[in-house]
């Protein structure tokens, strides 16, 4: 127990430039006095003594603010900074070097018994204010930005802001940066001004923006060629086989806003 204490004392250490002493951190750490109490709840829970679990889970909240079910399972090195308004349901589980910061709510979305609860995997970070509120699974070493409010599994490593959350990834690799101008003169030019976005954050809606953008550029081509070939064929469409009904007045207004639509398109490819 003193060597679980002693890890615990030293990630808060890790964790928090504030920290300056190991007296202090003892004396004056919420989170601290909320863990060593939650170890001791959990021990009598398992042992099946569930109202003085209840009982000192809370006095804990009590004297430090933070809520912990006392059958909620901790891993090691577990910090809570601020502590003030954490909420830790029954079945959520926690695994080692996790941090939560004040107001943060491990919640259920049922009142049904049995896995109500979220699951935090090793390294996770969870901001200021965030709720995660589910049975899932939040991936190993991903951060949840503070408010942020989470009801769906979240995958290893990445992060996620917002309400509802999205994730935000660094982009180590980026784009060719001719490959991104060349995309931002086009969404310019057709008048997508919001994708202009910076280059090195993405997220998968602006992913998929980025997709339908070069599929649309990719569909203009395709007609403007198309309309090309067709023109040489017969540039004002007017040549009927004999064999097809003949194109009727709003046929033949549509084929001319194509052509005329064709000659910009080919005047600007020129240019
Ligand atoms: C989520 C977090 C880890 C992201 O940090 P980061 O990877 O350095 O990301 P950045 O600050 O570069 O921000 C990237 C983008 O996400 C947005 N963002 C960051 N945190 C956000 C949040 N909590 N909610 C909504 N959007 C957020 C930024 O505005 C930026 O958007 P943009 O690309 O449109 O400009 C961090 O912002 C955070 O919330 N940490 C929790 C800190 C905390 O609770 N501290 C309490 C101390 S008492």
């Amino acid at each position: 127990m003193f060597k679980q204490l002693k890890e615990d004392v030293q990630a808060v250490f890790s964790r928090d430039p504030a920290a300056r002493n190991t007296l202090e951190v003892l004396m004056t750490y919420p989170g601290i006095h909320a863990l060593i109490m939650h170890r001791m709840a959990h021990e009598l829970w398992n042992k099946d003594f569930k109202v003085s679990a209840r009982t000192i889970s809370a006095i804990s909240r009590f004297a430090t603010g933070i809520e912990i079910h006392p059958g909620a399972k901790i891993g090691r090195r577990f910090f809570i900074d601020h502590g003030m308004g954490v909420v830790i349901g029954e079945t959520a589980e926690i695994g080692n070097d996790v941090t939560l910061y004040h107001g943060v709510t491990l919640g259920g979305i049922t009142w049904n018994k049995g896995k109500r609860h979220p699951t935090l995997e090793d390294g996770v970070i969870v901001g200021a204010g965030a709720k995660i509120l589910g049975p899932f699974t939040v991936g190993k070493n991903a951060k949840i930005g503070s408010n942020t409010v989470v009801t769906k599994a979240v995958p290893s490593g990445v992060t996620a802001v917002g309400s509802p959350a999205r994730y935000i990834y660094k982009d180590t690799q980026t784009q060719p940066q001719d490959e991104e101008q060349h995309r931002r003169d086009y969404a310019k030019r057709i008048g997508f001004v919001q994708y202009a976005t910076v280059a090195d954050h993405s997220d998968p809606v602006l992913e998929g923006m980025r997709i339908l953008l070069d599929r649309l550029e990719q569909n203009e081509k395709r007609m403007t060629t198309l309309c090309q070939r067709l023109s040489l064929l017969d540039p004002t469409y007017k040549k009927q086989p004999q064999d097809h009904p003949p194109l009727s007045q709003e046929e033949l207004k549509i084929l001319e806003d194509v052509r005329r639509e064709c000659e910009s398109q080919n005047q600007q490819s020129k240019a």
